[in-house]
């Protein structure tokens, strides 16, 4: 009897352990926000909830809240699935963006400028090299970006910066360091996302204030995922070693750039999403368009 019961125990586990396995090898890179990322703010906004599977962040009247990456990576591509702010989210910004340390900083962002009921979110593009913006595209999103979950990406190699809206090309940063514009290549840079207030300014140009009466506000994140470079903590970029954690994905970010069909999203996205061009900005640089607003936007 004993024996019986022990080895349907074996077998039972021996089943749990098989489907532990094949769950595993399916979906290897199921982000855990446990394993994969700090929250660093916001005394208890931030949640991790589901096991792992999902985070979010909250803003109240006295603070907003963020995560971080526990790696840095040196080139990759990072996914985010995130759902925003519904309603009434004027005055709030939420972000997905890569930064390194120190002075002279590279940075890569998404940012969520929120709205009145009813009207749409402005995504805000830049990229900053040793320290250096003023590379502004914004977009407004053929989706409402706050009823389901969309995905968010950032391909970095060292020849292009790829931002994508539900793998849908929005914009394209091509390395120009060969007619002198800076571009990020060696400092490692950590993933972070956040919730906060801004209404100084995020909402039609601040005209429009935060509504404290609708706190607090929460932001969704999940699927974090990243296929890059992990560099070793406090290391110099020598020790980034590729490491791929989804094996569908792998390999394919260090080369990717667009390809026709990828053109002809992207040529859709700049006509009929963009509200907002850096290089169409004539009297914000009466200097001149920087040098790269010259060459292709692929
Ligand atoms: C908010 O809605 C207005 C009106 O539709 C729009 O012009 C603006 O770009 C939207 N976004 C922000 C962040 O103000």
């Amino acid at each position: 009897m004993a024996t019986f019961s022990n080895s349907k125990l074996l077998l039972n586990l021996g089943v749990v352990l098989v489907s532990i396995v094949m769950t595993s090898l399916v979906t290897p890179s199921a982000g855990s926000f446990y394993r994969d990322a700090d929250i660093n703010w916001g005394d208890g906004r931030g949640k991790i909830m589901e096991g792992g599977r999902l985070l979010t962040l909250s803003l109240d009247q006295y603070s907003g809240s963020g995560f971080q990456s526990k790696n840095e990576y040196l080139f990759g591509r990072f996914d985010m699935q995130l759902k925003l702010i519904p309603g009434d989210s004027a005055g709030t910004v939420t972000t997905f963006f890569l930064a390194s340390q120190g002075p002279g900083h590279d940075e890569i962002d998404f940012e969520f400028l929120g709205n009145a009921s009813g009207q749409p979110y402005t995504v805000h593009t830049n990229v900053y090299s040793q320290g250096k913006g003023n590379k502004e595209q914004q977009f407004h999103l053929w989706f409402d970006p706050t009823s389901a979950y969309h995905t968010y990406s950032i391909v970095w190699n060292s020849q292009r910066i790829i931002f994508l809206a539900d793998n849908i090309p929005i914009r394209v940063f091509n390395n120009h360091q060969a007619i002198g514009i800076p571009f990020p290549t060696n400092q490692p840079m950590r993933v972070y996302c956040s919730l906060w207030n801004a209404d100084d300014w995020a909402t039609q140009g601040g005209r429009i204030k935060t509504d404290w009466t609708k706190a607090p506000f929460v932001a969704s994140y999940r699927n974090f995922n990243v296929n890059g470079n992990i560099c070793a903590s406090g290391s110099n970029v020598g020790s980034c070693a590729s490491k791929s954690v989804d094996s569908s994905n792998s390999g394919t970010w260090q080369t990717q750039e667009l390809d026709a069909k990828g053109r002809n999203r992207l040529r859709w996205v700049q006509q009929k999403h963009m509200i907002y061009n850096y290089c169409a900005d004539v009297p914000r640089f009466p200097q001149g368009l920087s040098a790269e607003c010259k060459r292709s936007r692929f």
